[in-house]
């Protein structure tokens, strides 16, 4: 629940928790907390300046601003171990944050948390590169472009990427199990991360960091870890998958009429290029609109505007002139069958850059542009055409003048299906009275169509009363009961991902 005052709210069991914590922190003033953190980091490890913790109290959106008694910042896991131990004796939430890029505030406390917020940001170090294991061991706070300059270095390649590249980290990513635009040929997050290094909430250390691509060992902490939002343990380091370089890229952006034939399209390429298709995006025209109204220096690809667009990227590690023949070939035949109505393919690296801005910069188009109600949703990916084109119309029967701007991973089965204000309203306004009514809705037809209501970013604070709503009750006695098993004081990370009661509100 998130009001502007606590007191005039009805509580939940989690903000009574943090009532409890707050008595505590009570008992060990502040400033003791502050001196212990201090002598335990340096002074220059733990800051309670206001201004400085300014910019990382608020999440990406611009959703909620939570509260913090300081941004901490450990050098090594040994100072991750101390600021664990200091919180769980005074019973102070921990929040872990990285480049604060999530989508759903998971990385910012919460309004009344009175938290510690662990950076991890200075534990950036690439401990080793092993290209003959096809691996890397990194710190969790190193930039996921960093990991692919280092992975490119040595001739290799870290097969995951998204918009927020030269800000998330490696600890974020995994910890919300992100995806991006190469799920469709290498997985997410889970499927690329070898081994976790992780301070657990009792202050040990979990050393997983492991290369093996086989280890039996009975549950898997290092899965546990990943997708966990930093609710059961602050990761500190992690061991992942690379892949050979693969050097030549064709890429295209594609114009056409329906969802459905966007996926027809799909398949097409796959049959003729195999597995050298590795990004599908989908990209409707109101949000090219969007990049091209807010986004600068970018351009309209095609002539003439399409209902749908996609981009489409190959690539290969050798025979880039067979690979773009093939590639011409096969959309020469797609255009044949009236699938696509045009198609133009990058002639460059510049060309090609060009279009990968158009599809990485509608998170931040549309945040210019104002409030959406964001919904990041999964269906089996045979269903996701027809899913985007009749939920769309459902939204927009059932809310008058509503505009959808259904975007993403079409190959992967999940789409961005953001719902704005009608034009010319009050975006704010519009949000506050409708925006609850909007997410119910829409997650009413992902659960109805067997779908999910994360796919990629996690359910941080922003999902949370709407993943209690429509979860499963064994999920969520299974969720809780590992959370209460590990962080039986519940320090890390409260109230996000896991709902303690089906009461909350949603922000
Ligand atoms: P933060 O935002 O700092 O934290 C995210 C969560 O991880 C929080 O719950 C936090 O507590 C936890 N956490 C962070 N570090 C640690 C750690 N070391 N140990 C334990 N827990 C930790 N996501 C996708 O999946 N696919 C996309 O295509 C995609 N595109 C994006 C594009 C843009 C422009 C932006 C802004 C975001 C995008 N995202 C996407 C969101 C994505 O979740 C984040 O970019 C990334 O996964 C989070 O990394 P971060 O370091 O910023 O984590
Ligand atoms: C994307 O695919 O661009 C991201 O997940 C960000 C978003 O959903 O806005
Ligand atoms: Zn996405």
């Amino acid at each position: 629940m998130i009001c502007g005052s606590v007191a005039s709210c009805r509580l939940t069991e989690d903000e009574l928790a943090a009532r409890a914590v707050a008595a505590i922190v009570g008992a060990m003033t502040q400033d003791a907390i502050l001196e212990r953190l201090s002598a335990a980091l340096g002074p220059k490890g733990v800051t309670a300046d206001n201004e400085t913790l300014a910019p990382w109290l608020t999440d990406w959106r611009g959703r909620i601003t939570g509260s913090a008694i300081a941004l901490v910042s450990p050098k090594n896991r040994e100072e991750v171990q101390s600021v664990v131990r200091i919180a769980g004796e005074a019973g102070v939430p921990i929040v872990p944050q990285g480049g604060n890029t999530g989508m759903v505030a998971g990385g910012v406390p919460r309004p009344h948390d009175q938290a510690i917020l662990l950076s991890l940001r200075k534990m950036d170090a690439i401990r080793s590169v092993d290209p003959g294991d096809n691996s890397i061991t990194v710190e969790a706070g190193t930039i996921l472009s960093r990991v692919h300059a280092t992975a490119a270095e040595h001739d290799r390649r870290f097969p995951l990427s998204l918009g927020a590249k030269d800000s998330a980290t490696v600890g974020g990513l995994i910890a919300t199990n992100a995806g991006g635009t190469q799920v469709l040929r290498f997985g997410s997050m889970r499927a690329l991360t070898l081994g976790i290094e992780a301070v657990l909430p009792d202050g040990s250390l979990f050393e997983g960091l492991s290369t093996l691509r086989k280890d039996n060992r009975g549950y898997d902490l290092r899965q546990l870890l990943a997708g966990a939002e930093g609710t059961l343990g602050v990761i500190t380091a992690a061991s992942l998958r690379l892949v050979p370089a693969a050097p030549h890229r064709c890429v295209a952006w594609l114009g056409l009429e329906t969802a459905p034939n966007a996926l027809a399209t799909l398949r097409r390429l796959e049959a003729a290029l195999g597995d050298a298709v590795e990004s599908f995006e989908l990209v409707p025209e109101a949000a090219l609109a969007l990049v091209l109204q807010h986004i600068a220096d970018t351009r309209a690809p095609l002539e003439k505007a399409h209902r749908w667009n996609v981009l489409v990227e190959l690539r290969a590690a050798s025979d880039p002139e067979g690979l773009r023949t093939r590639f011409e070939t096969a959309l020469g035949e797609i255009l044949s069958t009236g699938l696509i109505a045009d198609a133009a393919i990058a002639e460059s690296e510049a060309q090609a850059d060009a279009l990968w801005k158009l599809r990485e910069t509608i998170a931040e188009a549309e945040r210019i542009d104002g409030m959406a109600a964001k919904h990041d949703v999964s269906v089996p990916v045979s269903a996701m055409p027809d899913f985007v084109e009749d939920a769309t119309k459902a939204v927009e029967q059932r809310f008058a003048g509503a505009r959808v701007v259904a975007f993403g991973h079409l190959g992967d089965g999940n789409v961005h299906f953001n719902v704005r204000a009608p034009a010319g309203a009050d975006d704010k306004a519009w949000f506050a009275e409708t925006g609850g009514a909007v997410n119910r809705f829409v997650h009413d037809l992902t659960h109805a169509a067997g779908g999910s209501l994360s796919a990629e970013h996690g359910i941080g604070q922003l999902k949370l009363a709407e993943f209690a709503r429509l979860a499963d009750p064994a999920r969520l006695a299974a969720l809780r009961a590992i959370k209460q098993a590990l962080d039986p004081g519940n320090i890390m990370n409260p109230g996000k991902l896991i709902p303690l009661d089906n009461s909350a509100e949603n922000p």
